[in-house]
């Protein structure tokens, strides 16, 4: 399997800087063998962008029912129209959000052919108390599906946009709790990547991809962290 690379744009970007990177990554497309999914926000996305095959359009939410009175919200089958294949769910910044909504959620996304990256980690009161074990293992039991093609995310709160990054033993540990608490294989991490720490989190040996919030708006920083990727995978 591919090293996956999501590139998570928040609440940024416009609807032509999204088109301008997306042109970009297409013109590399012979330097990638990564899997690279960029998940702007809904505005951006445009049903007439071409994709080189190993980049995708992800989401950052979808609802859980298929339509209905659900003011402001957006459902997967709108998200598949637009070209969308991969939805981010259960992000820690949707922090109204239960456990059981995130399953569903993801139930729904699963149910109707999109990927859920669904997204665990737990807050730094907990990492502080050394909870962080149980703390996953009940997010894996209660937020994640028993069946179906999804990623799971290791995304510690207190990383996240803070610039602290847990050791790399750290974040090991928790892929292996993740794992063996859903049975999935491939588990990816996210907060505060960016290319100051890409090539040593690429040291841990069961890590399958990144989750990057800030350090991918920005062209061509988010390509060198790609180019590290490549060069450490020789695929
Ligand atoms: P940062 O990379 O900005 O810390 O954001 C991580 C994140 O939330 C990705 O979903």
């Amino acid at each position: 399997m591919s090293f996956l690379i999501v590139a998570n744009w928040k609440m940024n970007g416009t609807r032509s800087s999204f088109v301008d990177f997306i042109g970009k990554l297409n013109d590399k497309g012979n330097e990638i063998t990564s899997k690279l999914v960029i998940c702007p926000p809904f505005t951006s996305f445009s049903d007439n962008v071409k994709l080189n095959n190993n980049i995708s359009i992800g989401a950052q939410n979808c609802h859980y029912k298929k339509s209905g009175p659900y003011t402001g919200e957006i459902s997967v089958e709108m998200l598949k129209e637009l070209g969308c294949t991969y939805v981010i769910l259960g992000h820690s910044e949707r922090a109204h959000e239960t456990d059981s909504e995130i399953k569903l959620k993801s139930e729904t996304a699963i149910g109707s052919g999109l990927h859920p990256i669904i997204c665990v980690g737990e807050n730094a009161e907990d990492n502080k108390n050394k909870k962080t074990k149980e703390v996953m293992e009940y997010q894996c039991k209660n937020r994640v599906p028993t069946h179906g093609e999804y990623t799971i995310a290791y995304e510690p709160i207190w990383a996240i946009g803070t610039g602290y990054v847990p050791s790399n033993n750290a974040i090991a540990e928790m892929i292996e709790v993740i794992k063996s608490s859903t049975g999935k294989k491939h588990i990816i991490y996210g907060g505060s990547v960016s290319l100051d720490n890409i090539e040593n989190l690429l040291n841990i040996s069961n890590l399958s991809g990144v989750l990057i919030g800030s350090a991918s708006l920005d062209f061509e920083r988010f390509y060198k962290i790609v180019q590290q990727v490549e060069k450490t995978y020789q695929f």
